[in-house]
């Protein structure tokens, strides 16, 4: 079993459904299997600097399955960044800690962001392990992470509740969902919503295109539209929000009327999907099977539906985006569903 250890967990960044499983994984596998001492950083990086924390008992770890959000809390905190009036001393003062605690590694659960500073405090010469999470999917090296199933079953669900409205005015009801410059979450929506014109920010796209195939969906006696917009697409810079700005230009070209739906941090919010739940649990627990053989400097992934790692240094800096070429795309395009860039008619 090797010498018991004390380990730390943070979570840092947005949060996003999942998450609790994620330090229960870790948790539960690390007290239960191992006998090691658990302990949880408050507001990710934040709490890593100022050194506050808590104890997680196996008691403290029952019952946070089910639960959204993170029991530690989140900060954007980003140690390596000299801004603040502790400028360039934040990581000398988490090593500081990390010393005198005797800590054997710290776990740091979040998205790109705190995958990058992990790689950085495992360059400082700390055991680090990365969990990667986020709705947005888009950690360089895994196909998935935790968070990103549960809000497209959130969005989803909004877009299936567009449709009927949609119907009852014979509109073209424009929503914009999050994803920052990743389509994954607008393109999996919008394919399981049934949206008619999916946007993601990889492809671009032409108002003219999107304009002709609304006004031929209407010729074609279609009731109404459903456009499914990804924050992360471009617009000029006066415009406040993607969506609004494509729904002004649809009902400035198309003249039929248009409405739109800002998602928003509804994606983000509530209880894991089962999917996530499992993902979370799967990558939490073998982040402390990592710790237990020693093996620092990696993050955990799932590739073809397996669990495994990469080394951090892999990772930072990179984005997972959708390739152009996605299957999923190329399913859109055979089923008439217009993606933006370019449409057969
Ligand atoms: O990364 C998750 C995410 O929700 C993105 O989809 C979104 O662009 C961003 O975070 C919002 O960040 P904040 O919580 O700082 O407003």
């Amino acid at each position: 079993m090797g010498k018991a250890k004390r380990i730390r967990i943070l979570t840092a960044g947005g949060d996003c459904p999942g998450i609790n499983a994620a330090i229960r994984g870790v948790g539960k596998t690390a007290i239960v299997k191992y006998g090691w001492e658990v302990i949880g950083i408050a507001s990710g990086f934040s709490g890593l600097i100022n050194n506050e924390y808590e104890v997680l008992t196996e008691e403290a770890l029952s019952g946070i399955l089910t639960l959204g959000g993170t029991i530690l809390g989140t900060s954007r905190e980003k140690p390596f960044k000299k801004n603040g009036p502790l400028g360039s001393e934040k990581p000398k003062l988490i090593k500081k800690h990390y010393k005198e605690m005797g800590l054997d590694c710290i776990v740091c659960i979040g998205g790109n962001g705190t995958q990058k500073t992990a790689a950085l405090l495992a360059n400082e010469g700390l055991n680090v392990i990365g969990i990667p999470k986020t709705i947005d999917n888009d950690v360089f090296g895994t196909d998935f992470t935790f968070g990103f199933d549960s809000a497209v079953n959130i969005a989803t669900e909004a877009i299936d509740r567009l449709h009927t409205t949609a119907n009852s005015h014979k509109r073209i009801m424009v929503i914009e969902l999050m994803g920052h410059t990743a389509g994954w979450l607008t393109l999996y929506a919008g394919m399981a919503g049934g949206g008619d014109v999916i946007l993601i920010p990889e492809l671009g796209y032409d108002l003219k295109v999107i304009n002709r195939y609304l006004l031929d969906r209407a010729y074609k006696k279609k009731p109404y539209s459903i456009v499914v917009v990804a924050e992360g697409i471009e617009k000029p810079e006066s415009e406040a929000s993607a969506g609004t700005y494509v729904a002004k230009m649809i009902e400035n070209g198309t003249r039929i009327e248009t409405r739109t739906t800002i998602l928003g941090y509804v994606q983000r919010g509530g209880s894991p999907s089962p999917m996530d739940r499992i993902l979370a649990t799967r990558f939490g627990s073998h982040a402390t099977q990592l710790i237990a053989e020693e093996k620092y400097g990696r993050m955990v992934i799932n590739k073809n539906n397996q669990t495994a790692s990469i080394p951090l240094k892999e990772v930072g800096g990179k984005l997972s985006l959708v390739p152009k070429d996605h299957s999923l795309i190329n399913k859109a395009r055979a089923l008439d569903i217009c993606m933006g860039d370019f449409c057969d008619y």
